[in-house]
């Protein structure tokens, strides 16, 4: 017989008669005469509850199965006659396919993030982790269709490359050199490395996405980006992913629309696709979130200079561990008491200080701030940096001169202001600051599979 996954088992509207499933025995309650044997496949979050009798020929096998173990059963799809359960499966026949050991760690007790993260393994396999990660699929899934229906071309950037995005200095080095050579030669020598030059894993697509946007228009990558900052906090990551739009034809206002827009979409298409799994968070997790993605959804996000949000901030008469002053790089206790305490929504900044900004943004009439905007979010701070983009060549050759950035190896990325320049914005997203946003999860390490961060490569 086919196997049919528990979820399509769970919505059928009636009963087939008899059905075969296979997944894996979440718990096992022993009766007189039967088992109850709550079963789990993956395919949601809710498990199937199957009713073995001992008059089974293998029944003596079923009595073995512990929590963890895997099992097949074919059986007759029943009303249930169980509280908050529409079906049941009475069995006719169970295949036991392994017994897991009572050594086996996730037994019926809650247990701490910090212990299941010791076995990212097999936390996939409780319910909070197995809702999180198949709300981290269907919001993948949501975002290809979110641009496919804009007509947006997915670009595949590179992820080794030899140019600085964001010109922070916190790139991981790709290199084939042998570091006995390099010991020996008291240096690395790039010209014999692979690549015959200085080569790293990229912090960020859109130098490639400007290019075709350039071309294509409206382009976006979705991707791993590498970060070498040895901070550890709970939303840094070394390997994240990160969703870059870049658009043609596009300013700062558009560009603030454009991410409204999309974070919007993806939040209602989480409420309406992930109901089951959202709940759980709702629940247990955090009890405001309901509240705060209904707020995300139905307001307009605030948007106000980064100017205006030093001033608040210095009004506020809240005592900052750093204090506020204009020309600072805003920590995320600044952006989250903007976003959860001032605004109460989330909220662009814009035309920050250039000082404080990559040297791709473009510069404003008053020749001290850039286009640049941040979007910060409640829970979180910084979700979104983006900013329209310096498309005029002088005005780009002085501000690389300004920051005295060698200007040979982006002899390509000047000749698209050369040959066609239009004005033209972006922005990268952190995909995995955006699951923390809809799940309420608070640690960046629990909405990644096998989590990258200083000090720990396990798994
Ligand atoms: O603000 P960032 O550094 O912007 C850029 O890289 C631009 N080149 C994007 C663009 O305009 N195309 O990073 C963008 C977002 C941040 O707002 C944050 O959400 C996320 O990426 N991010 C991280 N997420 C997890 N761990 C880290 N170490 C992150 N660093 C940035
Ligand atoms: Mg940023």
């Amino acid at each position: 017989m086919k196997r049919t996954k528990i979820k399509a088992v769970l919505d059928m509207a009636a009963s087939p008669g008899e059905v075969f499933v296979q997944g894996w025995v979440r718990t096992k309650r022993d009766a007189k005469d039967f088992s109850f044997i709550e079963l789990n496949d993956g395919s949601c979050l809710a498990n199937i509850q199957v009713i073995a009798g001992n008059g089974l020929a293998e029944y003596d096998q079923v009595e073995k199965l512990t929590t963890g173990s895997a099992a097949g059963v074919t059986g007759q799809l029943a009303a249930s006659p169980g509280k908050g359960q529409k079906w049941e499966i009475q069995a006719t026949a169970v295949d036991v396919i392994s017994i897991a050991p009572e050594t086996y760690p996730l037994q019926k007790k809650r247990h701490t993030d910090e212990f299941l993260r010791s076995i990212a393994h097999l936390r996939p396999r409780t319910n909070k982790y197995g809702a999180a990660f198949r709300i981290r699929s269907r919001m993948a899934q949501a975002i290809h269709t979110f641009y496919l229906d804009k007509g947006f071309h997915y670009l595949h950037s590179p992820l080794i490359t030899g140019s600085d995005c964001e010109g922070a200095g916190e790139m991981f080095r790709v290199t084939a050199l042998d570091p006995a050579d390099v010991q020996k030669q008291g240096k690395m020598d790039f010209s014999r490395d692979f690549f015959g030059q200085e080569a790293n894993l990229t912090v960020s697509g859109q130098l490639s996405a400007e290019m075709f946007a350039l071309a294509l228009g409206d382009v976006y990558t979705f991707s791993p980006t590498f970060r070498a900052e040895n901070s550890n906090t709970r939303r840094h990551a070394a390997e994240f992913w990160m969703l870059e739009p870049e658009m043609a034809f596009c300013d700062l206002e558009g560009d603030m629309d454009h991410a409204e827009e999309l974070v919007k979409y993806l939040v209602s298409h989480a409420m309406e696709h992930c109901k089951e799994d959202l709940d759980l968070f709702m629940h247990f997790v955090d009890k405001n979130l309901g509240q705060q993605l209904e707020t995300l959804i139905s307001k307009p996000f605030a948007r106000l200079s980064y100017s205006d949000a030093v001033d608040i901030l210095k009004k506020c008469g809240k005592t900052f561990e750093y204090p506020v002053e204009y020309g600072i790089d805003l920590q995320s206790e600044h952006e989250r008491f903007l976003a959860e305490e001032h605004f109460k929504r989330p909220v662009f900044l814009t035309d920050y200080p250039r000082q404080i900004k990559p040297f791709y943004m473009r510069m404003n009439d008053d020749g001290q701030t850039v286009a640049a905007m941040d979007l910060l979010v409640p829970g979180i701070g910084e979700l979104i940096g983006g900013s329209q983009r310096e498309e005029r060549l002088n005005v780009l050759d002085a501000r690389m001169d300004e920051i005295g950035l060698d200007k040979d190896p982006y002899w390509w990325y000047l000749d698209s202001r050369r040959f066609g320049t239009v004005p033209h914005a972006g922005f990268g997203m952190g995909f995995e600051r955006f699951l923390m946003m809809i799940t309420g999860i608070s640690n960046i390490r629990d909405v990644i599979a096998f989590p990258r961060t200083p000090g720990s490569i396990d798994f």
